[in-house]
């Protein structure tokens, strides 16, 4: 290649690179569409787990939990938004983190010991689809169901659980804890 044709091949790489540049108020839009949508979907579980939990107990929850969780957690996903939990502790095999997800999750757990401040996260793929990554923290009414299993879970309550999730690993949880992640991916050439 001669000297003016490389000139013109490096314009043009600067030129692509600055056009495919996301522009900060895009990862602003992200977080705040994110976020809602993370405390919407918190909310409706929340509401119809307490809602449970009055009528039915602690263990009766449970069954509603094995049920109803998964698509409760799907209220608001679409076809250009997936919404998902994940746990490096899981009580349901099926909500098991992919690579990326474990990678945050990782993160995160070094943050707590470096004592670090845990924020929502953004990235992209390869694919070019933005993913969206926020902390799970354990509230006092959580503990219940993930709290110490001989001080906390009542005995009837542990018995559900092992009975829907014999390989249950998400307990002995304290309030504040890292219980998990929310990930939501918002899906290229869907809503971009
Ligand atoms: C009534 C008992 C109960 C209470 C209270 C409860 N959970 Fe759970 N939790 C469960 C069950 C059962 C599952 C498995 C659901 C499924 O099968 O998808 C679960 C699953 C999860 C998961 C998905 C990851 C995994 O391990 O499968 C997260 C995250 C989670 N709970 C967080 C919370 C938080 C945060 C609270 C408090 C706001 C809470 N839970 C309160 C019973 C409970």
């Amino acid at each position: 290649m001669n000297k003016s044709n490389f000139i013109i091949s490096l314009l043009l790489v600067s030129i692509i690179s600055c056009t495919e540049k996301k522009k900060p108020e895009d990862d602003v839009a992200l977080k705040s569409k994110g976020d809602s949508l993370i405390n919407q979907t918190f909310d409706t579980l929340r509401n119809t787990l307490l809602k449970a939990i009055g009528e039915k107990g602690f263990p009766g929850a449970i069954s509603f939990c094995n049920t109803e969780a998964m698509s409760l957690t799907n209220t608001y996903a679409s076809e250009e938004i997936t919404i998902k939990r994940t746990s490096d502790k899981l009580r349901n095999p099926a909500n098991a983190p992919n690579s990326m997800e474990q990678e945050v999750i990782s993160a995160y757990l070094q943050l707590i010991k470096d004592n670090g401040e845990l924020k929502a996260i953004l990235k992209k793929d390869d694919a070019g689809s933005n993913h969206y990554f926020k902390p799970i923290l354990l509230q006092a009414m959580c503990l219940n169901c993930h709290g110490d299993k001989t001080t906390r879970i009542k005995p009837d309550t542990w018995e559900a659980i092992l009975q829907k999730y014999p390989a249950d690993a998400a307990f002995n949880y304290k309030e504040g804890d890292l219980r998990g992640i929310w990930h939501l991916t918002f899906l290229k050439n869907k809503n971009q």
